[in-house]
């Protein structure tokens, strides 16, 4: 799969549960996901002997134990023990994902340079703001572009969301842009303020503020691989922040946020072709500056990688 690169989220770090490996595809590739003593490992989903899936086997003695032959692999990604010579063996080696664990995801920078410091966050959005959330993921069978292009758009809302949060929106109203290399930032309906509005942060992260401070929802886009992609969505409030009462709240807000999402998943998923990067006909207008934007990114991304 071609990405530009940067940090991308993989999966939700509670997915991973210690004792018991889960496979995932991510970044266009088979991986596996296990945990050696709390520690996260993410690795290539394929036995180096006859390449079987080491998903399908279990965890011995801090290593994960190749479900065909049980020959085992470290956390490093060495085999250890091979059964019939008793020995490891170092011409037997798993390719290894670098990941980092912030916020409550599994990060990894995708790209051939080193990755620069450290994943990007909302600090809006950080432990000291108070903010609980609820978070559900929704898997859509499209290319990450059109998923993301979807939550820059605003003119879709009294279209596609009449009934929901879209009615009152007059998209004729002048909508004050922010673009630069490394975020996008616009606020329909609203007004400019440090927290408001929406803000992107590229190539994958996005957040929403609906009552700044108070109520807002961020996604997290994870490419599965050219035809499918997962959005991780989380609502954040400080309304409700009782343990129990939070997480009926949590419901009630990913409820509503998966009837708002099915909305634009039908017309998300007429879009043709997929890729955006393949659309290159496509006439944009004044509202689409954050998409005409993000594209360009994501072209300069893809060639500088
Ligand atoms: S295929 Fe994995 S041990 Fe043989
Ligand atoms: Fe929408």
């Amino acid at each position: 799969m071609q990405l530009p690169r940067g940090w991308y989220v993989l999966a939700a770090s509670h997915e991973v549960k210690s004792g018991k490996p889960l496979s995932l595809r991510v970044l266009g590739r088979d991986l596996v996901f296990w945990r050696n003593e709390g520690k996260l490992v993410v690795m290539a989903d394929r036995c180096p002997h006859r390449s079987a899936s080491l998903s399908l086997g279990r965890l011995r003695q801090g290593c994960i134990e190749c479900p065909f032959h049980g020959f085992r692999f470290s956390a490093e990604g060495d085999c250890k023990h091979i059964p019939e010579t008793g020995k490891g063996a170092e011409n037997l080696k798993v390719e290894v994902l670098a990941c980092v664990e912030r916020h409550g995801f599994i990060w990894h920078y995708y790209g051939s340079a080193a990755p620069s410091g450290e994943p990007p966050w909302f600090e809006e959005l950080g432990a000291e703001t108070g903010l609980v959330y609820s978070e559900r993921c929704h898997t859509w069978p499209m290319h990450i572009t059109r998923c993301v292009e979807n939550q820059l758009d605003y003119a879709h809302l009294p279209f596609v969301h009449a009934n929901t949060i879209g009615g009152n929106l007059d998209v004729s109203r002048a909508v004050e842009f922010e673009l630069n290399a490394e975020t996008i930032k616009f606020y329909p309906g609203g007004k400019k303020a440090p927290v408001s509005g929406i803000s992107f942060i590229f190539p994958a992260f996005w957040r929403l503020a609906i009552v700044p401070g108070r109520f807002m929802q961020m996604i997290a886009f994870v490419p599965v691989d050219d035809n499918e992609t997962r959005i991780y969505l989380r609502g954040y409030q400080n309304f409700v922040t009782l343990p129990l009462l939070a997480d009926l709240f949590g419901m009630l807000v990913q409820a509503q946020n998966s009837v708002i999402l099915n909305q634009d998943r039908t017309v998300v998923l007429s879009q043709k072709p997929a890729n955006v990067m393949h659309a290159g006909d496509e006439i944009l207008y004044q509202s689409d500056r954050g998409i005409a934007h993000f594209r360009k990114l994501w072209a300069a991304g893809l060639a500088s990688n």
